[in-house]
């Protein structure tokens, strides 16, 4: 199966899916890291990892349609059968839904459709829920919906900080992503692009 993740910012969960490969629990290739933005530490992890990247920034295209369709030749020149965005803070737009319909997938900090959106740890913990977790999901159109893959519950404890509270989540992310993809792949539910 080959990959591309996206990523905008810290890239924890690309490192995830990129070790849980390397110690053969996924069955996968990175292709490469995509990055919209230049300053994302998530660059200097492909780096130490010695996975190919490529940055560029919707800014020096003229729209959305011109920049995804950047992207889409890349993923195409690649052979990319599954987009993973890990912290892609874009939506998709039809350029690339279309183009991989049902292949793109998104982790999401929360227990969707319960806050959904950027904020969403903080939302839960000061909403005082006493729980929350993690989705992962096929992209669609809209902001954190599509099919629900995979959820898993985390506690919020009375002792919880908002740091503890994000602590907790990550970790639980960093093992489901890469759970959920090599079960994608064992399932075969993911087409390969190269046998369309
Ligand atoms: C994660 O919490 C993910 O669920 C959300 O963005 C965050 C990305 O973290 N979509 P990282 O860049 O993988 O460290």
């Amino acid at each position: 199966m080959r990959i591309a993740v996206f990523a905008s910012g810290n890239g924890s969960n690309f490192q995830a899916i990129a070790e849980a490969i390397a110690s053969k629990q996924v069955e996968a290739t990175i292709c490469f890291l995509f990055c919209d933005n230049p300053k994302a530490y998530a660059i200097e992890r492909a780096k130490k990892l010695g996975i190919p990247f490529t940055v560029f920034s919707p800014k020096n295209y003229i729209d959305r349609v011109a920049y995804e369709t950047e992207l889409l030749k890349q993923l195409e020149l690649n052979q990319v059968d599954l987009v993973v965005l890990a912290g892609y803070m874009r939506i998709i737009g039809p350029t690339l839904l279309r183009a991989y319909v049902n292949r793109i997938l998104n982790i999401h900090p929360s227990l969707l459709p319960y806050f959904p959106g950027r904020s969403s740890i903080k939302d839960a913990f000061e909403a005082n829920e006493k729980q929350t977790g993690v989705t992962v999901h096929i992209v669609d159109e809209g902001v954190d919906t599509g099919p629900i893959i995979a959820q898993e519950k985390v506690a919020i404890l009375p002792e919880d900080t908002l740091d503890s509270l994000e602590a907790k989540i990550h970790q639980v992310e960093h093992r489901l992503y890469p759970q959920v993809i090599q079960k994608l792949i064992e399932n075969k539910t993911i087409k390969k692009a190269n046998k369309n």
